[in-house]
């Protein structure tokens, strides 16, 4: 019955995509109807998990007083490594995480045992017995990546990834800058803290609602651990109240904990960590040290760069080598560099294991160049903005160290443009004429840009499937392996799916993530939820609308290739018949109206070894401008105004890109600011585990004046609607804070200083570079 007529042809005139829709589930977040895992409601006899945590940063686990935590009012049992059924492990790539401790212990807040009690707080009351009845020998502890490098102790191998005469270039260049930087960790700080609810279903399975971003991976790794075959488990995951990569591994463990508990008691059971425990137990983003050596001429045009990243991974490998290849990806960022020689070090320490956090590595690569560049302008006396420029990608030098072309590249346009709207050069003027009578008050101003690129760095994981079901009243539910966690997803595929079909965007609905219906999903990761399952959802509502169209053309007495889908109708030759009509007569001639719809993003490739090859589908571009004011007396500082230009191709919802890119700003401006990550040097104990001491950004720490506006060019690159993926390039923007605080700095000091500013840049840090440049004005 299908015939070739291709249905793309067949466009919406009341387009359901490129228009701002409110988020699908915004009146029940507001409401407070939307329901995440905790607010399911609790079938009889369910039972709450919490988990006895290490007390030592390394060491051998001795015994623990089972007895004594039995005892204990409500303690129905006490798990531990020995009741794994099969597989102690919850590690994503290399099965190097424990579950539950077994024999080594391996930072401050491993999960030892856990306690399985009739309510939680009873639970919890009986695991924080921990240091009571836990028994160990302790062992050196390495708490930091430092350390860990010098003693070569690594939870990979190191990767290298060079090109060109690095060292030749680097002697013969006119000038030279060496330097030592290090920026720290953040925690991804998800509203919604880990948590996993499992019910034990009849013959041996197991239905797990867990709040993941990847759905696929806690159902394998539950399997595993009990020694399952996969059918065995399903999991569900309706939302997230965010993951931001913090629950695209390390949901594993909670997953597993409750999988085995429930499975063991034939009990349901639910783990839910309060917000120290989730602080304490799971990893964040890495926190890089770095040491590098470039060459430049009298422009500040970079000849050659050395570098060593060193990223500090915790414990256990976790997601640390994509994480580690995509920083090495982005060392380049908007910036041409001919003789490259880099250096990725994954140093293994008593900590928690770091993991995926929105950039994925892009940032802690990128910003090792951005204030490289800006070292060699301050050294030069140039702007950062102009050295910038002179070393963007451009025509006949636009291939990247890893081997990919940057094609159709936006950076010159769109910082053009940045500069444009937001008057750099004036405010640049007016700031130099403001700190020249200002003594205490400084201000500064930097430009920065970024480029992302699209696609999990692993070849295999860039696919995704969807399901379409459309029912004879014409109403549509879709259903796709993307998780949503806030971002919009969900939206975004029903709008698709809505545009395809000709039906108004409220027809359909997105249903929770289910790994009994679309199997062997990908995370939801790596910007590319909507590009993935936004084309594989599209491809099962084309499967269906060509289904229709012969009994459509029929119907109306005209040709295919003149239907038009299109505002809950179907119109062809003058004629127009309900999409609800064409569905119920379809259902009677007995047509399908459902479908799969599969999509593999074509043409990438990756050497994993060589570390080349095009492992990006395309490239996500942006800038901002920063201009903040430091009180140099307390080191406070403040975001006076920030303008944004991001290129996000032909937006699919253009309000939703806007709050992603508002939300990744923000959130940047706190990992470089104000998130401090603190661990006690002699116990290895995370003494910042609540956010008494752990500060992420507020309201009152936005850009008072806050101009974002979404730069206005379709994607090259055959994506979904020609839109780009937005959930991740814009956290980079905020690097524009960090080197406007710098550059505030450097207005206290003699000219040319370049200040000695940490990142995060708190008032601590931005004193202390204060006094660094201050001191040097002294004879
Ligand atoms: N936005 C919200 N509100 N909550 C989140 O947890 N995660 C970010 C980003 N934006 C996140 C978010 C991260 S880390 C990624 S990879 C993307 O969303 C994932 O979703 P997408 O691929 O659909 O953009
Ligand atoms: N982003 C997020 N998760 C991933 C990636 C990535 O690039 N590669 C492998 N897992
Ligand atoms: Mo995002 S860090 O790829 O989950």
């Amino acid at each position: 019955m299908e015939r070739a007529i291709d249905p793309a042809a067949a466009v919406a005139a009341q387009p359901q995509v490129g228009v701002s829709r409110a988020h699908e589930s915004a009146h029940l977040h507001v409401s407070g109807e939307a329901v995440y895992i905790d607010d399911i409601a609790e079938a009889q006899g369910t039972l709450h998990a919490a988990l006895g945590l290490s007390p030592i940063a390394h060491g051998t686990l001795q015994s623990i007083d089972l007895e004594l935590l039995r005892r204990q009012p409500g303690v129905v049992a006490v798990l531990t490594a020995a009741d794994v059924p099969a597989e102690n492990n919850c590690g994503p790539l290399l099965h190097d995480d424990p579950i539950l401790a077994d024999g080594e212990l391996r930072y401050v807040g491993q999960p030892v045992f856990a306690v399985i009690a009739t309510d939680r707080e009873l639970a919890r009351r009986a695991a924080a017995m921990a240091k009571q009845v836990i028994v160990t020998a302790p062992l050196p502890a390495v708490l930091t990546a430092r350390e860990a490098h010098a003693i070569g102790q690594y939870v990979i191998p190191p990767m290298h990834l060079t090109r060109g005469e690095p060292a030749s270039a680097l002697a013969a260049a006119p000038h030279r800058l060496d330097g030592e930087w290090a920026v720290g960790g953040q925690e991804q700080f998800y509203l919604e803290g880990q948590i996993s609810y499992a019910l034990p279903q009849e013959n041996q399975a197991l239905l797990l609602h867990c709040s993941t971003q990847h759905p696929s991976e806690m159902q394998q790794l539950v399997a595993h651990a009990m020694g399952w075959q996969a059918h065995q488990v399903t999991v569900q995951c309706r939302r997230m109240g965010g993951g931001f990569g913090g629950k695209e591994s390390q949901s594993a463990l909670f997953a597993c904990v409750a999988a085995i508990a429930a499975t063991q008691l034939r009990r349901p059971v639910k783990l839910r960590v309060d917000r120290d425990d989730d602080f304490l137990v799971t990893g964040r983003r890495h926190g890089f040290d770095y040491r590098w050596s470039v060459g430049f001429d009298d422009e500040g045009r970079i000849l050659a760069a050395e570098i060593d990243l060193i990223s500090n991974c915790g414990h256990s490998a976790d997601l640390s080598a994509p994480v580690m290849a995509r920083a090495l990806c982005h060392f380049d960022n908007a910036y041409w560099l001919p003789h490259v020689d880099m250096h990725g070090y994954c140093a293994k320490t008593n900590t928690q294991s770091n993991t995926a956090f929105r950039g994925f590595g892009g940032p802690q690569g990128a910003l090792a160049i951005e204030m490289i560049v800006d070292g060699i302008a301050r050294r030069l006396g140039l702007d950062a903005l102009t050295v910038r420029q002179r070393n963007f990608y451009r025509e006949g030098q636009d291939v990247t160290p890893y081997g990919q072309r940057v094609e159709d590249n936006q950076l010159g346009p769109l910082t053009d443009e940045l500069i444009e709207t937001s008057g750099y050069h004036a405010r640049r003027a007016a700031i130099t004429a403001f700190n020249a009578s200002s003594p205490v008050l400084k201000k500064g101003l930097a430009l920065t840009p970024v480029k992302f690129g699209i696609s999990f760095n692993v070849v295999h994981l860039n696919q995704a499937g969807a399901l379409v079901h459309v029912y004879v009243d014409g109403s549509v539910l879709v259903n796709h392996g993307g998780t949503e966690m806030g971002q919009g997803l969900n939206t975004k595929v029903a709008q698709v799916v809505a545009h395809e079909l000709g039906v108004l965007a409220g027809a359909v609905r997105a249903s929770a993530t289910d790994t009994s219906k679309v199997a062997n999903t990908s995370a939801t990761a790596a910007s590319t939820g909507s590009d993935l399952n936004g084309k594989a959802a599209q491809d099962a509502a084309r499967k269906i609308k060509r289904r229709l169209m012969p009994l459509a053309a029929r119907l109306l007495n005209c040709g295919e290739d003149e239907l038009v889908f299109d505002g809950g109708e179907v119109r062809g030759g003058g004629r127009a018949v309900g999409f609800k009509e064409l569905v119920g007569k379809a259902y009677l001639e007995r047509i399908q109206l459902w479908s799969d719809g599969f999509y593999a993003t074509p043409g990438l490739h990756w050497d994993r070894a060589k570390l080349q090859g095009k492992p990006f589908y395309y490239y996500a571009f942006g800038a901002a401008v920063a201009e903040v004011l430091v009180d140099t007396l307390t080191g406070e500082t403040r975001v006076l105004r920030a303008d944004v230009l991001h290129d996000v191709g032909r937006s699919l919802n253009p309000a939703l890109d806007i709050g992603q890119v508002e939300g990744a700003f923000v959130q940047g401006q706190g990992w470089l600011t104000s998130e401090e990550l603190v661990w006690h040097p002699q116990s290895g104990l995370l003494l910042t585990h609540a956010p008494s001491t752990y500060k992420i950004p507020t309201a009152n720490d936005m850009p008072r004046d806050f101009r974002v506006a979404l730069f206005d060019a379709p994607n090259a690159a055959d994506s979904i609607h020609r839109s780009k993926a937005v959930g991740e390039p814009p956290l980079l923007l905020p690097f524009s804070v960090l080197l406007a605080i710098k550059d505030a700095v450097a207005a206290c000091g003699p000219e040319r200083c370049d200040p000695p500013l940490r990142a995060p840049a708190t008032p601590e840090a931005v004193l202390d570079a204060v006094e660094a440049v201050t001191r040097k004005m002294l004879p």
